[in-house]
């Protein structure tokens, strides 16, 4: 069901008193859920559709990856016009305006931790460690709007596996690019930066779970991440964290951006449930970009043959 929009909605009308009352935390908390305040009372039914190519990518060589949809893939208008990267402003159109001087070359990912041998990656690398794969995955944001992507990448276990782990690897952590420079928006974001997500071991090494370097079968646009990000189709759209710098493997569970603004509303296992509501709004339904009508949300995304065993036992409302 969708939510219904008020004539004036005020933050008030969506947030308990002792947030709103917190100018600080007001802040953060209109990002995500002021733009699902905002999602209630429209469709967004297309955006425009700019040729990739006016985003400085470049193509890329890929065979055809596993676990391929055949549903519908997004408009490329849609999937650059209409996100989330909150360090180029918290509107959905702001990381396509906002993101286009961002300097993604030389770029470094550096995975460390609890390994034998930590080791930096530089981009060029990276490329090299497993043929790139078209994945093309559902990708279900907590807000209820959801897309179809062919993202391009490879399993990030084959970066994983190349190291040797010390007993204490529980979790992966991952951070993001930050340049308060060339990210001055992020200053009105009320977030704290970097950007931080993570996974249990198991879930990092699922082969499901994507480093991803392209989409639509060019490098990624600034706005979706560029030059690296991670995407775990599982998960509402947050785990899927953007331009990535580090990987590290820990003892303990990471501490995630979304998590510690606001840990009942958004946990650290965020699988996509449809049978757990998001304490302001219903996650029953979705809006897929492009559609009229709403459809119904999958468990684990429609993935859960290949995931749910990793959960067997666990309460999911508890740890959602
Ligand atoms: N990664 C970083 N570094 N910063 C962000 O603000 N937003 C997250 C995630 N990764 C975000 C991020 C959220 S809330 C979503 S829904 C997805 O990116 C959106 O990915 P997309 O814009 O490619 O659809």
């Amino acid at each position: 069901m969708l939510l219904q929009k008020k004539p004036d909605l005020t933050f008030a009308d969506v947030t308990p008193k002792a947030v709103y009352t917190n100018r600080r935390k007001f802040l953060r908390d209109i990002g995500i859920a002021g733009a699902a305040a905002a999602l209630a009372g429209e469709r967004i039914l297309s955006i425009a559709s700019p040729n990739l190519t006016a985003y400085a990518t470049s193509k890329l060589n890929f065979v055809k990856g596993p676990y391929n949809t055949d549903e519908k893939v997004s408009s490329i208008g849609d999937v650059t016009h209409y996100n989330n990267f909150y360090e180029f402003g918290t509107e959905k159109g702001d990381p396509a305006k906002n993101s286009q001087k961002f300097r993604t070359s030389p770029w470094t990912v550096s995975v460390e931790g609890e390994v034998k041998a930590p080791r930096k990656f530089s981009l060029d690398e990276l490329l090299k460690v497993a043929p790139l794969e078209e994945r093309i995955y559902r990708h279900r944001c907590v807000e209820r709007w959801s897309i179809v992507v062919p993202w391009i990448g490879y399993s990030l276990s084959a970066i994983l596996k190349q190291f040797e782990p010390t007993p204490k690897a529980k979790y992966i952590a991952f951070q993001s690019f930050y340049d308060r420079d060339q990210m001055p928006e992020s200053k009105y974001t009320g977030l704290e930066y970097p950007y931080v997500e993570g996974l249990r071991m198991d879930e990092a090494m699922h082969p499901l779970t994507l480093l991803c370097v392209g989409m639509y079968g060019e490098t990624l646009p600034n706005q979706d991440g560029a030059p690296v990000r991670i995407v775990v189709p599982w998960k509402y759209g947050y785990k899927s964290i953007k331009s990535i710098v580090k990987i590290k493997f820990q003892e303990h569970e990471p501490v995630t951006t979304w998590n510690q603004i606001a840990s009942n509303e958004y946990g650290f296992y965020s699988n996509v449930n449809p049978n757990v509501d998001h304490p302001r709004w219903s996650q029953a339904t979705e809006h897929r970009l492009g559609e009229f009508f709403t459809r119904k949300t999958l468990l684990f995304n429609g993935y859960g043959d290949l995931v749910s065993s990793m959960y067997n036992g666990m309460d999911l409302k508890k740890y959602h």
